[in-house]
């Protein structure tokens, strides 16, 4: 087996960025900020963004906030894969492809050499900061391009990931990956190169758990961990079915069979006084190969509330119940745990 990649902090929590890029809705610069600077007083040192989120505003927020402090205390990633192109035209819509932005601009997929570099300059123009970390392959896969990823995989294939492979080797990066919500392109990746972290969205989770069968097993013998985003599935996890009358699954209002899975849930944890968000949010991490979870978080109390649901004791008949009432997978690794 390959030696795994780096942790990317000792706090198995990061803070994922897209919501500082206005997702399903605005937050004002301000509020950006405290929310990152929460985090950072809470310990959090690892940090998601990407050209996409809000049209680069997420990038020139998370940089505004991070400047100053030393590179060595934190790690940052981006994404490659969408350029920014300037877009003049006066009616554009306030709200695309879900983030509530005035940015004009409009993304264009470009997995190739020159546009992996193109994007790398970017991110640092926009951040405004010296380097990032990792480099992570956006939304390739079917699940986002459909027939159109054969052609944009050959791109990366055949000319971008050399472009990855060299700013890694040029010591620019430390890392890189893919960012993506579909485990099945990474193991097409891992045929073409070597990546050091698959940040897998919403894959791996209290709801589903299909990586566990062969995915995982070939990141560890490839050496990548897994950053793991949309720990609540884009919502449902973290909100639950009683408070939120629309609840989201996979950035979508969650169907029925979804719904009535949670309510299961939901049950249980009641019988064990578990907080639904907190089994979310930790179930991931007792799997070896999952190095960080990031959860998408939009204000200061989210990151108060997120520390205290990553500290609360769940007690092991809770995993043990969701085993015998087939809501995990009985082969799951499930958190260390601490009876009350
Ligand atoms: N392809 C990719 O590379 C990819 C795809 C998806 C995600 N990601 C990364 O992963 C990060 C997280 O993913 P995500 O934001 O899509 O999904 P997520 O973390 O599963 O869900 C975020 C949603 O959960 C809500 N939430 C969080 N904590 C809550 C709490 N304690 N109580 C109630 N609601 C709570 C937030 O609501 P509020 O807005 O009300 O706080 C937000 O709408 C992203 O920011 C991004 O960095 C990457």
């Amino acid at each position: 087996m390959k030696a795994y990649a780096d942790s990317l902090s000792t706090r198995p929590l990061g803070l994922g960025c897209a919501s500082l890029g206005n997702l399903y809705r605005a937050i004002s610069d301000d509020l950006a900020r405290e929310t990152v600077e929460a985090a950072w007083d809470a310990g959090i040192r690892y940090f998601d963004t990407a050209p996409y989120y809000g049209l680069g505003l997420s990038e020139r927020r998370l940089g505004d906030a991070l400047r100053g402090r030393a590179r060595a205390n934190y790690r940052l990633s981006t994404k490659v894969g969408r350029l920014l192109d300037p877009d003049g035209r006066p009616d554009l819509p306030s709200e695309r492809h879900g983030f509530h932005t005035s940015m004009p601009f409009s993304v264009r997929y470009d997995y190739s050499y020159d546009g992996i570099m193109r994007s790398h300059e970017a991110s640092l123009q926009r951040l405004g900061l010296a380097g990032v970390d990792i480099l992570l392959v956006h939304d390739i896969g079917r699940t986002t391009h459909g027939d159109g990823h054969a052609a944009h995989f050959r791109a990366l294939a055949e000319s971008g990931y050399r472009a990855l492979d060299e700013l890694r080797s040029a010591g620019d990066v430390s890392g890189i990956g893919l960012g993506v919500n579909e485990w099945e392109v990474c193991g097409e990746a891992m045929a073409i190169g070597q990546f050091d972290y698959f940040l897998l969205a919403g894959r791996y989770t209290l709801l589903e758990q299909e990586p566990l069968h062969g995915f995982l097993d070939d990141c560890a013998a490839h050496g990548a961990k897994i950053i793991l985003g949309g720990a609540y599935n884009s919502g449902i996890l973290a909100t639950g079915t009683r408070r939120s009358p629309t609840p989201f699954y996979n950035y979508e209002p969650a169907p029925k069979s979804i719904i009535d899975r949670v309510v299961r849930i939901e049950r249980l944890a009641d019988t064990h006084g578990v907080t639904l968000a907190a089994a979310a949010l930790q179930f991931p991490l007792a799997h070896p190969v999952i190095d960080i979870v990031i959860p998408g978080l939009g204000d200061p109390a989210r990151v108060k509330q997120t520390i205290a649901l990553h500290s609360e004791r769940i007690p092991a008949q809770f995993w043990a119940d969701m085993k015998a009432e087939g809501l995990i997978d009985p082969q799951a690794p499930v958190p260390w745990a601490v009876e009350r």
